[in-house]
């Protein structure tokens, strides 16, 4: 069966679901194919926070009500490190933005709800997806549904098929430079029904490796531990996780760790990567499928959004005025946010987390902690970058 659509998009994540409604609120239709079920992608547990800019769109768009009830606005974070802790206030230094906890399955949830509300076709579950004739000005999208083999003639294909997808790999060998860095370590994370240890966010670097306290609601944690990327989750029972975290998050104020049932455990791999250009003939590369952050500055989500953001102005232009420039500066506009989200992101990551380089590094990550929670000019860079990075004008 053929189909005919403006913009065809591979992936429900929150890339493509978020392009599909942008472009539904400027008169532009598309078409989104999912390998998975819708049910697999409303639960899936990943990112949990919102910079001010990727929150406020959520609102301005007109999918942000639950968010704005459900939510939780935090105004900080905590660095705990030798045991004490220090908070950045994100209003004061950044002349008033603040971050939002609220899951990302619930902005797909709330996203998938209301393109469907709103008419919008979004294939589940479909199988063997493939691009084709991305050079010509006809490209299409080829998969299986419910056992039909259907294909979708677009103007242009956006590839927001995370990391493992299949756009990226379509481009040709040779076009696509790729920078790379892997760390030696992982997160191993859990969910937990227990009420947050902390009114904030608590980033601990600790001899023992990195912990972060966060959460998703007023009765459910969520907490991370450095890890070995090779270590099995099953040699950690839940007893062994809390006692490792009591451990690294100790505090010398009387704070203690709130422990209780964990719903939910996993082991997430670390690494940055991106690819450059992020397109090639009518194939636009966004969120994921172009770029990973290692987590550490709750980036992910918010780097997908901001890639969509700019496409989606690019098509309008196309659409309403034939222009074709934005487009062509696609990649070149994206690639400026998506280095800096990278450098801080690789930033916090390395002051955070305890590495085998030995001791003179361990004192320059704590010498670094130091700066940051003694200097105004230095809190203020990780502020800002944390709450979100300005958008340049296009
Ligand atoms: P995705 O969310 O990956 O969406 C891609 C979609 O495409 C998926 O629905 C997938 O099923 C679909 N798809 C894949 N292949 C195909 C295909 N061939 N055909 C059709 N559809 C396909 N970020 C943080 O900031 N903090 C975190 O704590 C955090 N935790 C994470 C934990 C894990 C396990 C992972 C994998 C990522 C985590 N991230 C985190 C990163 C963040 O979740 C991502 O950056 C974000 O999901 C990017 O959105 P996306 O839409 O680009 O990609
Ligand atoms: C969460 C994840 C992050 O990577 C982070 O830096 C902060 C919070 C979270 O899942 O809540």
């Amino acid at each position: 069966m053929h189909m005919r659509t403006q913009i065809g998009i591979v992936g429900a994540g929150p890339a493509g679901l978020m392009l599909s409604h942008l472009l539904h609120l400027q008169g532009i239709e598309s078409i989104i194919v999912e390998n998975r079920g819708r049910e697999y992608c409303e639960n899936r547990v990943r990112a949990g926070v919102l910079e001010q800019g990727t929150a406020d769109l959520l609102v301005e768009s007109g999918v942000g009500e639950r968010m704005q009830r459900e939510g939780l606005i935090h105004h900080g974070i905590y660095l705990r490190f030798r045991g004490r802790d220090h908070h950045l206030n994100f209003p004061e230094l950044t002349g008033g933005k603040s971050i939002m906890v609220y899951s990302q399955h619930d902005v797909v949830k709330d996203l998938i709800a209301a393109r469907l509300k709103d008419g919008g076709q979004i294939f589940f579950d479909v199988k063997d997806v493939a691009v084709q004739d991305i050079t010509s000005s006809a490209p299409r999208i080829r998969f299986q549904s419910a056992g039909e083999s259907r294909e979708i003639v677009c103007d242009y294909i956006a590839g927001c098929d995370g990391f493992h997808g299949i756009c990226r790999p379509s481009i040709p060998a040779g076009v696509l430079r790729v920078f790379e860095k892997i760390y030696p370590f992982a997160w191993l994370g859990i969910l937990a029904q227990v009420a947050p240890s902390c009114e904030e966010l608590v980033y601990t670097r600790h001899e023992r490796g990195f912990s972060l306290l966060s959460m998703r609601s007023p009765d459910t944690s969520r907490l991370y531990l450095q890890c070995d990327p090779s270590e099995d989750i099953e040699e950690w029972p839940d007893d062994r996780i809390w006692n490792e975290l009591r451990l690294r998050t100790a505090a010398d104020n009387g704070w203690a760790l709130k422990e209780g049932p964990i719903s939910q455990k996993g082991v997430t791999a670390m690494r940055s990567f991106l690819v450059e250009p992020m397109q090639y003939g009518r194939l636009f590369l966004m969120g994921d499928a172009a770029h990973i952050v290692p987590p550490t500055g709750a980036k992910g989500l918010n780097l997908a959004v901001a890639d969509v953001r700019i496409f989606a102005q690019a098509v309008d232009l196309f659409y309403k005025q034939g222009r074709t420039d934005l487009l062509e500066r696609y990649s070149e506009i994206c690639l400026r946010r998506v280095w800096k989200v990278q450098r801080f992101s690789w930033w916090m990551t390395s002051m955070l987390h305890r590495s085998d380089e030995g001791e003179f590094s361990e004192r320059v990550h704590l010498a670094e902690l130091d700066y940051v929670t003694s200097s105004r000019a230095a809190s203020t860079s990780l502020a800002e970058n944390y709450v979100g990075l300005p958008f340049d004008p296009v």
